[in-house]
This record gives structure tokens, C-alpha cells and sequence, in this order.
């Protein structure tokens, strides 16, 4: 993943270049992590590109906001036209989009009191997040030895900048050990999630998967996913799911936006059923992919057009 494509950034209410979009050192997000973002992705379609589930992402930024009393000083409406605005002017046909709003430069007292509200909107070429190979192949996780904190602790909901020091001493100490990915439990043993994607299990072609009570983000692609899910004929059932229940999975896979759906193929070193990615798993993949690339008209309705087409008199 590079920046070296992105030419244009949008803050605080206009396009600057990427090298002027720069940050003081004393900004408050920086100490504190006192900031929320989205991850999105914009998809490349038979009608050009289009940002996917781009309302619903607008509705968790702006819920992640109100839960830290951060006051967005713009409207969804133009926030998505921001969003618009970047990927065209950098003449992304696909990209991932990174708003972020945050605690600029004021004081460094714990309350941020009379910080202002910085807001920008990046873009950037992402492809698949877990390696090229990783979306046929799967990846090998393991359970990780860090806790994914209570709700009681941090708003589990929330999509906080600071919130993801979590993840980030999961995901390092996996990497280190040789793994693609980490799995956190829940501080009652339960799985919760990956560092950045929601968990789903496969058995007796059902599929299984937690939710907010397991201190999950609840996921966009996670509903998404529920939806074809139950469309393809396969029930989905929410509850507690247990290291044993992954293990004795006849499939499983991750969801996220960066992660798309990716499969789970081995956990601690033991192979998950044949240790390749199962029938279900490629099934929900291709429709989901045929959702992000506009190619099912079922799911259209979920691709919000960057280039809003011109009405003809
Ligand atoms: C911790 C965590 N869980 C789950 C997800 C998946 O969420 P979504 O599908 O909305 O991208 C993400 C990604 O944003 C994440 O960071």
C-alpha cells in the first residue's frame, strides 16, 4: 500500500494538495487518539466508480462522533460530496476512502475543550488488504494473546482513532509470530473479532456470528454479508461464539471493508476442516463482489455513484 498516486486531500472544506495537508504536532488527536474515522471503498462499476455503502458509513461516523461529543461541522450531504470530490480529482476509477475527524491544536489538557474540529477526507489505491493471495487462499490467524477491551472500558461501537492501539498490539505480535492475522477474544473467552474484521463460521452450511455483546464493531460488510447470506438460502445465527466452535468450523471468514471477505484457513497452525477456502465462502465472495462491482441490480441501491450522471433535458 503507497500514497504515491494521490495527488489531492480534502480538508476542512476544500481540495489541497497532499503535500500541504499537514497537521501541527500539538494537535490533540496526535497525544490522545481523541479522533473518528471510516474506512470505504470505491468500487469500480459498469457505470464508473461508486463509493459502497456509503450512507451507512456516513451514519457510524457521524453515531462515532456523537459518542466522544465530537460536533462535525459539516453535513452528511456534504461530507459525501467531499468524499465525491477527492476520488475525482484524483481520478480514482477504484480506491479506498479514509474520512477523518479529529481534535486539532488548542490545548493538551485531557478535555479537549476548545480544540476545533479538523475534518479531512483521503483516498488511496488499497488492494486487497490481507495479500494478493489472500482472497483465495485465506489467511492463517491466531488467537491473540491481547483482549479485545470491554464495551464498559471503550465504546466498542465507535470507530476511534485511539480505540486501535488494540488492534495494532494484536496485529504486531501475530505478524511477529509468523501469522497473517490476529483473532482477540472478549474478556470472557469468547472470540470478539480480527484486529480490523469481523469474524463469521461456517457449519452444516449455516452461518455463525457474534455480535455487539462480544465487544465487535458491528460491521458494514458484516451486514452486508448477512444479507446476501440469508438470500443465497443460508440462515444466519448471532450468539457467542467459542474458540472450539472455530476449530470444529467446517468454514470460516472475515468481513471488513479493507478485508472484503476474506477466508480463514488455519488457526494456531491447525488447518480449518480441508484448510482451503470452502464452498460458502466462494459463494458469498462472488456475490458479494458482483454487489461491490454493480454487476446485481439487487444490491445497486448499496453504490452510491461518484460521478452523479447529468440529467438529459
Ligand atoms: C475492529 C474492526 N472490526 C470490524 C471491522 C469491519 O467493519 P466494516 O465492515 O464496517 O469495515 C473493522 C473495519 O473497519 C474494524 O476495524
Amino acid at each position: 500500500m503507497t500514497f504515491d498516486q494521490t495527488r489531492w486531500v480534502w480538508r476542512n472544506g476544500e481540495i489541497i494538495p497532499w503535500s500541504e495537508a499537514n497537521t501541527h504536532v500539538s494537535a490533540h488527536a496526535l497525544h490522545y487518539g481523541s479522533g473518528v474515522f471510516e474506512g470505504m471503498r470505491c468500487y469500480e462499476t459498469p457505470d464508473g466508480p461508486a463509493v459502497f455503502c456509503l450512507d451507512a458509513h456516513l451514519e457510524r461516523l457521524y453515531n462515532s462522533a456523537s459518542v466522544y461529543g465530537i460536533e462535525i461541522p459539516y453535513t452528511r450531504a456534504e461530507l459525501a460530496d467531499a468524499i465525491c470530490d477527492c476520488i475525482q480529482r484524483n481520478e480514482f476509477n477504484s480506491c479506498y476512502v479514509r474520512p477523518l475527524c479529529y481534535y486539532g491544536s488548542s490545548t493538551l489538557g485531557l478535555h479537549p475543550a476548545k480544540c476545533p474540529v479538523e475534518v479531512v477526507v483521503l483516498t488511496w489505491p488499497w488492494a486487497a488488504y490481507l495479500g494478493a493471495a489472500s482472497l483465495e487462499r485465506g489467511v492463517r490467524v491466531t488467537i491473540s494473546p491481547w483482549l479485545k477491551f470491554h464495551s464498559q472500558m471503550m465504546p466498542t461501537t465507535a470507530k476511534a482513532c485511539g480505540q486501535y492501539v488494540n488492534s495494532i498490539l494484536a496485529v504486531r505480535d501475530a505478524v511477529s509470530r509468523g501469522f497473517d492475522e490476529a483473532l482477540l477474544l472478549d474478556t470472557e473467552g469468547h472470540l470478539a473479532e480480527g484486529s480490523g474484521e469481523n469474524l463469521f463460521i461456517v457449519r452444516n452450511r449455516k452461518l455463525l456470528t457474534n455480535d455487539e455483546r462480544h465487544s465487535i464493531l458491528l460491521g458494514i460488510t458484516r451486514q452486508v454479508v448477512m444479507q446476501i447470506a440469508n438470500e443465497l438460502g443460508y440462515p444466519v445465527e448471532t450468539g457467542a461464539l467459542r474458540p472450539d466452535d472455530l476449530l470444529g468450523a467446517d468454514e470460516a471468514f472475515f468481513t471488513g471493508t479493507a478485508a472484503e471477505v476474506t477466508p480463514i484457513c488455519e488457526v494456531d497452525g491447525v488447518p480449518i476442516k480441508s484448510g482451503r477456502r470452502g464452498p460458502v465462502t466462494r459463494r458469498i465472495q462472488e456475490n458479494f463482489f458482483a454487489a461491490t462491482g454493480g454487476r446485481d441490480p439487487r444490491y445497486r441501491h448499496w453504490l452510491h455513484p461518484v460521478r452523479q450522471p447529468v440529467m438529459s433535458a
